[in-house]
Formats: C-alpha cells, structure tokens, sequence
C-alpha cells in the first residue's frame, strides 16, 4: 500500500498524521531530527568530499545537517522534504549562519526525484526510514541520483549482535547481512561511523525530555489532542529504550560504483 505524502512524513516522525500540524510546536526545541551533523560532516570529510561538490539532502527536515555542510565544507546543498513548517526553518537556518547562497530547500515528495538519472556528487538520506522501501531498493533509487564515483549516505540502524529479530524493529537485519543488501548494486563501503551505544541512548534521552516538556505546554493548547500526544511521547520513550540496545544507529558513506 503506497502511502499519501502527510502519511509519509508521519511514518518518518513515528507521529500519527492527524499530529502534523503540532509537530513543528513539540519539535520545536530541536534541530537536529535523527542525524548529528557533526558526525556526517566528519564522515564526508574523511572521504575527501571537496568544496563547491553538490549535494542533495533528500527529507532535509529543519536543514540541520544541510546547512552544517554547506557551512563547514563549502558544498552546495539542494535539501528537498515534504513538510512546509520544517522548510522554513530550514531557511531560516541558512540565512542566520550566512549560508543561504549555498542552500535551496524546495518541497517535494522524494519518493518521485528517483530515477532522474541526476549527476549529484552527493545523495544523503538521514534518518528517514523505508520511506523509498528497504536498504536494496533505497541504495538503487539513489544511486540514480549520483554520479559514478559520488557518494551515497545513509543514516539507518541495524540489529545489534545476539538480536535475530524485533517487532518494533521490522526490516532491520544484523550487521553483516545490512552491509550485503546495502552494497548489492555493487557500490562500495567508504566509511562506516557507528554511532557508540551510550551517545545514541543519551542524545535520544536528551531529545526526548526536551520533546516532553513541549508536550505539556502543547496539551494544554490543545486539549483535543491530549491523547494522541501522549502516544507519541510514548513512543518516543519507546523508542530510547531500543536505540543503542537492540538496534544500533550508523552513517554508511557508499562510493557508488
Ligand atoms: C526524522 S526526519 C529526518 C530529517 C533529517 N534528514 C535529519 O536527519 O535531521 C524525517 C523527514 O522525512 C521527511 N519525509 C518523510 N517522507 C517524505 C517524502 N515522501 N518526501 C519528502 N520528505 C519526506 C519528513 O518531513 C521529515 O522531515
């Protein structure tokens, strides 16, 4: 069943769709949505990415790391999401570091940009889920999108080791079989940065509260949407106990083939 776009970015915010329009009040103490910038910044440095390289940053979100890249490495970044409100800030963001010459956030399904046959030096996708279904038809949809010899990045998870398989964690495989599926077009692995266990559990603790906290001033605006706030904190919760445990977080820089 193919989702509509509102059903799509709910799915990547683990939100129920009918919560969209308070996302971007209960996120509002957050920039980074799932990736650290810093560390794809490193990552695309210790490949050798050059300045004035161009990049596409497919579900930008708020632009956290977009604008970290265009601002730390000189690049030129395209960041393309579905979501109006987080463009804006993303925008916002650019301008404010002085960076807005180097960024463009347009709307966009991402989902309908594969197969483009596009030359980017760089496609990043943090972050977002199976959005463009799993790791093998991920890596396909964007390697349209890149040159030979350009990289591909993906923020995703994988299961740790002595873990076979999790509901809450469907699609996930270990690590060997992830890299498998991840290089199955031929692609190579040009850095791995698994994200240390303890940093996932307290960045993802400390999102959380700060996500909480909002959750209250918010319910008590909109006291209609009590309930489905409260599931989403929930899951949030949820979600801080199987980071970092059960399903461990890493950027896979892929040099495509
Ligand atoms: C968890 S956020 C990650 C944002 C960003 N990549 C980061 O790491 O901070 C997921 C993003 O996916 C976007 N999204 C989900 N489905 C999409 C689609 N089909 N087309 C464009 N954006 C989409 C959402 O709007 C949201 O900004």
């Amino acid at each position: 069943m193919t989702l509509d776009l509102d059903e799509s970015v709910a799915q990547a915010m683990e939100a129920d769709v009918r919560l969209l329009p308070l996302l971007p009040e209960l996120l509002a103490d957050l920039w980074e949505l799932g990736t650290s910038a810093d560390q794809v910044v490193a990552a695309l440095e210790s490949v050798g990415v050059e300045p004035d390289s161009t990049v596409l940053d497919l579900a930008c979100g708020k632009g956290a790391v977009a604008v970290a890249l265009a601002e730390q490495m000189g690049v030129r970044v395209e960041g393309i999401d579905a979501f109006q409100p987080f463009l804006q800030a993303a925008r916002a963001l650019a301008t404010e570091r002085g960076v807005s010459h180097r960024c463009r956030f347009e709307q966009g399904d991402i989902r309908n940009l594969l197969g483009q046959d596009e030359q980017y030096d760089v496609a990043l996708l943090l972050s977002v889920g199976p959005v463009l279904g799993d790791y093998e038809q991920t890596v396909a949809g964007l390697r349209s999108l890149v040159r030979a010899g350009g990289f591909i990045v993906i923020e995703d998870g994988f299961l740790a080791d002595g873990v076979a398989h999790l509901p809450s964690a469907e699609g996930y495989a270990g690590h060997s079989e992830t890299l498998r599926r991840l290089t199955a077009w031929g692609d190579v692995v040009a850095q791995e940065v698994i994200c240390p266990a303890e940093q996932a559990r307290s960045v993802n603790r400390r999102n959380t509260d700060l996500i909480r906290q909002r959750a209250r001033l918010v319910r008590a605006s909109h006291p209609a949407f009590e309930q489905l706030i409260d599931e989403y904190v929930a899951r949030q919760e949820r979600e801080t106990q199987i980071l970092g445990t059960d399903v461990l977080c890493a950027i896979w820089v892929l040099r495509r083939a």
